[in-house]
This record gives structure tokens, sequence and C-alpha cells, in this order.
């Protein structure tokens, strides 16, 4: 279902969104114009305004100075380019956290945060939140109807935590609804153990300091807690703008896969789900695990077209080794958004700034001013971009292949700590299990325990530990009812409280994989094992081994040699007219990426780009009259010929294209045609 606050966002672009951040605040009123002037040559039409502009538009408490401002909107309007106007509550001003310190978040160890950054703000506090809401009232109060204004940006990456008193009250009270009374909460943490049964709501503290190990309950409700009230900061401006207008998209920027906000909760909240990627040029797999985070956040919102806000132009300035993106990458890097179902293209930032902490971070208009490699490429990309308006509001088609990615199974794994090993790493598991699957042009959609599975042909479900009754539900019945699932080691270990589940490992798993864990076994650093399958190839295993005892599964692959020879190291079973692929240990790359495979063309989803070599990134997006087609040639030395199994044209150069099309290094083609 289509967003009415999009459909019109994008009717009023016209287009795919071009720009990023603009800080105004900074430059003088000569560069204003100037800058209006190179949007334009750039083809930009939309920029992020006063992200952090608090102190600029309320120099002091209740003393507001918006003529900068009114002219800058004014200056955009004329100029062609909307507004995604930004609140400014993630830059509390000095004067603000001087009145109020208890404003500062407390950090992990205890300490507050000090001032001469950003995000210094606790979510909780009483005082931040009333302030906040006084200058978001104040900027809707007066740009609600300028007619610059296409959308809400508001505050800029939610966070950080806080472990203050403030933090305290709120968790207190977010436990209260959760619980509803003092034995439930002793239920769900396990008090008993180690004797810290609460009978009174008040003894619950948030510190984080303990003599030795927390209790791994509460620090999993504690995330949740912190990711529901930055949440609450959210939906309160939300509140306050949408009272002054309805028809205008709202949204935050969100950074890949941050822990501390559970984006299935997030993303129904926002008009358009936006993210902010900085793939490293120095990796060369950077543009795979891009890949997964744009599936991720195409699926937020169910397959509705999301939004790249914010990428560089060309380095960072924040990585200990900042490399410039060469020639060809940043245009071919936002192609592949656009490609996985972006509708926008956006930069930090639009010029670059002259001091500060981001004084050498790449910008659409460098230091060297727009006679430069980078304004050049970005102008260009903009031409291009126009090229490509048709391909806005179209989207992707619908994945056969589903993954599972679940903020309390990350939680659950990466922060309860003790477990048999204290190493795992939630997101790099879930993308060693998407690269595969990218490398044979699979369209993967990112799903939730509460998503509608029953689209899906395979489900994937990487290292789920803690899984909650939903989600077991959930991937039972997707198997039970024709669905094929690979699960990797670990899985369906723990309740959503953390406790482990009853008659064996894995306590919520051990019918639908057909086995019974009696013990896992850690591997030790370096630790080898030969895995055999059942045709003979023997690959490499290590990190992670578990004493499987089969009950109706069978083994695909056995140990070969080690303690546990003989034991099956991959299981299969039939679970009612689906099946499932249990890996219970680290395969190396081949041995892994053949299985996961295998279990996907078994279940009938083939290579939809077959022969066509993995670095050539093709995907489709779609509306009722046109298909355009993505061919990307991530390779920067190779030039590479893809089959054609229709013509199209190439809406980049306007020419035919068929039979066949050459793609030069980091090259790119869209090719259109009607359905
Ligand atoms: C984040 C922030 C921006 C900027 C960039 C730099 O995404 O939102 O303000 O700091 O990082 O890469």
């Amino acid at each position: 279902m289509t967003n009415p606050r999009m459909h019109a966002f994008r009717s009023r672009l016209g287009g795919l969104a071009y720009g990023g951040d603009y800080n105004p605040e900074q430059w003088d009123r000569a560069t204003w114009r100037e800058d209006v002037r190179l949007m334009r040559e750039a083809g930009v039409n939309l920029v992020s305004l006063g992200i952090f502009a608090w102190v600029s538009i309320e120099p002091e408490p209740g003393k507001y100075e918006f003529d900068w401002l009114d002219e800058v909107m004014d200056l955009l309007h004329e100029g062609g380019v909307s507004v995604n106007l930004a609140t400014p509550t993630a830059a509390p001003p000095a004067w603000l956290t001087q009145l109020h310190p208890d404003v500062f978040p407390i950090m992990e160890d205890g300490r507050p945060l000090g001032l001469g950054s950003r995000q210094h703000f606790d979510h909780s506090s009483p005082v931040y939140r009333e302030y906040a809401a006084n200058i978001v009232t104040r900027l809707a109060e007066r740009y609600s109807f300028h007619p610059a204004l296409a959308m809400w940006h508001i505050n800029n990456e939610y966070g950080p935590t806080s472990y203050s008193d403030a933090a305290a009250d709120g968790f207190r009270r977010w436990l209260q609804r959760r619980y509803g009374d003092l034995d439930t909460l002793n239920d769900a943490w396990t008090t008993r153990f180690w004797g810290q049964v609460y009978t009174d709501w008040e003894q619950i503290e948030v510190s984080n300091v303990m003599g030795v190990w927390m209790n791994p309950a509460r620090r999993l409700d504690f995330r949740r807690f912190t990711s529901d009230s930055l949440l609450e900061c959210y939906l309160a401006e939300r509140h306050i703008l949408r009272s002054f207008r309805d028809d205008i998209p709202v949204m935050t920027n969100l950074m890949p896969l941050y822990p501390h906000a559970d984006y299935w909760k997030w993303a129904p909240e926002q008009d358009v789900a936006t993210l902010d990627i900085y793939p490293d040029p120095g990796d060369p797999g950077s543009h795979i695990s891009a890949a997964f985070h744009y599936d991720m956040f195409r699926s937020l919102k169910d397959g509705q077209p999301w939004m790249v806000m914010e990428q560089a132009a060309s380095a960072v300035n924040w990585r200990d080794l900042n490399l410039v993106k060469e020639p060809g990458r940043m245009r071919l890097g936002s192609l592949q958004a656009l490609a996985r179902g972006s509708d926008s293209v956006m930069f930090f930032q639009w010029r670059a700034a002259r001091g500060g902490q981001e004084r050498f971070h790449s910008a659409m208009v460098p230091h060297s001013g727009p006679d430069s490699r980078t304004f050049r490429e970005v102008a260009d990309l903009g031409r291009e971009l126009k090229l490509l308006s048709p391909v806005a509001g179209t989207t992707m088609r619908r994945a056969d292949v589903a993954m599972l990615f679940d903020w309390d199974g990350r939680w659950g794994l990466e922060d309860t700590g003790r477990l048999p090993r204290n190493d795992f790493d939630y997101c790099d598991t879930v993308l060693r299990h998407h690269r595969p699957l990218w490398e044979h042009h699979h369209t993967v959609d990112v799903v939730s325990p509460k998503s509608d599975l029953t689209r899906y042909k395979v489900l994937i479900v990487p290292n789920a530990y803690l899984i909650g009754d939903e989600g077991v539900a959930a991937v039972t019945e997707f198997a039970r009812t024709g669905g094929t699932v690979v699960m990797s080691f670990f899985s369906g270990v723990v309740d959503e409280c953390d406790r482990v589940r009853p008659n064996g490992y894995p306590g919520a798993f051990r019918h639908l994989i057909g086995a019974k864990i009696d013990e896992y076994w850690p591997a030790r650093p370096g630790e080898r094992f030969t895995v055999q399958f059942a045709d003979g190839r023997t690959a490499t295993a290590s990190w992670w081994r578990e004493d499987i005892h089969l009950e109706t599964g069978t083994a695909l692959a056995t140990y070969a040699d080690g303690l546990l020879a003989g034991h099956a190291a991959v299981v299969t079973n039939a679970h009612g007219s689906g099946r499932v692929v249990y890996l219970a240990t680290l395969l190396e790359d081949a041995a892994f990426d053949a299985v996961l495979l295998d279990a996907v063309r078994s279940a009938g989803v083939r290579d939809p780009f077959p022969g066509v070599p993995a670095h050539v990134e093709c995907t489709v997006r779609e509306d009722e009259r046109n298909a355009y087609l993505f061919l990307l040639n991530h390779s920067p030395d190779m030039a590479v010929t893809v089959p054609l199994n229709r013509p199209g044209t190439d809406v980049l150069t306007a020419a035919p294209a068929a039979g066949e099309i050459t793609l030069v290094p980091l090259g790119a083609a869209v090719l259109q045609r009607t359905r």
C-alpha cells in the first residue's frame, strides 16, 4: 500500500530525490546564493536542512532567530530545491546543558557525557524532552506551510543510551507495563539465582557497574527499554509536527544495524525507511554488505521504496584510514541503492566544512570547490538521476528467500554474556548467510518474527540463540506448510527472557531439526575438523561443534575426525510438507555456500541470472507498465559482457540493447523494458 504522504512527496519531486545535508548556518549569505546556483547545476532537488542548528535558531532560552532560516528556505524554494527540514534536537545548545546538566546522558561507567560534540542528550530526561518539544513546536509553527517544506527530518541518528536516574525511572515504568507485578518480573529475570529477588520496584536500577556479571534478562530488557525510550522521543516530536500539518512525510535517519534501536518497531512509525550508509572503499566486499542493508531497509516497510539519506561523495574521515572513492565508485554505489529499491541518493554533506570534527569528510562541493573531480561526478550523477526519474515509486520483485533478523535475537546473542563462547557477532553471521545469495543474484527480503512468511519459499535463520514463542511458532509453521528452513547452529536455545528452553537443546527447534543436542562444543582457537558429506566431498569446519543425536533427522554431513567423529555436522529433517537444513558447525565458505545454495535450489528457487558472474549485481524494479533491469559491474578492473534474454533501452544512454551488453569496470546499465 502506497503511503499517501510519500505519494505526494514523489509527485512534488517528480522523480528521485537528490541532494544532501545542508548546513548554511556554517556559511555566509554570499555562499548561500552560490550554493543554490551549484545545487541547480548538480540537479539537486532536496536538502536536509538545519540538522544541528538548534543554537542558531534559539541562541538563548526562549529567544528565537528565524530570519536566516527564513531566508535560506526562501532561497531554496526560489531555486527549485525542496527541503527536508530537520528538528535540531540531536545538538542541545550549551546554554541548555549549563542550565540543566542532567540533560547529559550517563554512560555505562556512570560518568556523564560532556559538551563538545553532539548527541549529548539523555533520551529519558524530562527536561530534554520539554526543551525539544518547544523547539520543534516553534519550527512547526513557522515552517509547516512554507512552500519549500517537503519532509520532516527528526533528530539525527538517534542515540545514545543513558544510565541516569531519569533512565532508571523510565525503566521501572517500562517494566511495570511489561510485567505488571514483581512476581512476574522476578520469574522472567530468574532472580532466585544469586538471590536478586526484588520486593519493591524502586530497588530496580540501571547501573551497569557490577562486581561480577550482570543479570542477562535485565540487560536484555534494558536494551528493549532504551530502544522504546528513544522511539518515544521521536514519536513526541512527530506528534507535534503532525498536529500542525498531517500530510508531510516524517522520518529519522537510521544507521546500518544500530544496536540501540529495534528497527522493526521504528519502521512503522516512519513514512519512509531511511538509511545512512558508508561502504568502505578499502574493503573489497563492502558493496556486498551494503546490498544486505539495502535489502533490510526495503524490507522494513514491506518492499516500499526507501531512501538513502546519507552517503559520502568520496572519503569519510572517521575511519583510521579514509580512502577516496575512486572515479566511478560513488556513481556505482548510488545506482546500487536504486537497484535495490531506494528512491533517493542523498549525501552527508552538501559543502565540506572548513573546521570542526568533520573538516576532512568529503562533500558534494569539496574544499577544492566546484572545479573538482567530486563535483563533476556529483553533477554527472544528477543528470543521470533525472533520466532515471521514472524509476521513482517502482518496487523490486518480491523475493523467494527471506532472512530472519531479530533485534531481540541479536541482543540475546551479543549482550547477555556468559555463553559457551562470547565472541558471537550476529551481524557478521547474518552477512555470511546473505553473501552467497547475493553472489547468485537472489533478492533477499529481511524479515522479523512477526512478518508474514507465507509468500516465501526459503527462510534463513542465522544463529537464532534467543527466539520468542511467536518466532518459534512462525519458523515451525513455515516448514510445516512446505517452506524450506536453513538454520545455523546455537539456534532456539532460550526464550525471550533468556531462560534455557526445557527438554534438551535446541528446546525450541528439537522437533523441527529432528535432533537433540547434548552439549555445545566450542572449538579451541585454530582447531579445525574435517566434515564428510554423503557424496564423499569433504570440507573443513571450525569455531563450533554440537554433540548432536539424530531423532527423525538425517545427516547431510558427519565429522570425519575428532571426538565427535561419526556425529552429524549438518542435519536435514522433513517437517510437515517442508524441510529443514541445520548447520551445526561453521563450515568453510565454499562448503557453507554449497549447503545453503543447494537448499535454495531444492526449494525451487533458481538463480534469476544464471551465467552472469557473481560480481555483476542484477536486479529488477518495476511498476504495472515497465520493468527496469539494473546491471552493475562491481569489478574495478574487469569489463564484463552480460547476455540479455530480452532487448531493452539503456535509460542512461538511450541506446537500444539486445543480445548482450558490455559493462566497463565499475560500469552500470539500466535497461527499460515494457512488461
Ligand atoms: C553520520 C551523521 C552525519 C555525519 C556522517 C559522517 O551519518 O548523521 O551528521 O556525521 O555520519 O559520515
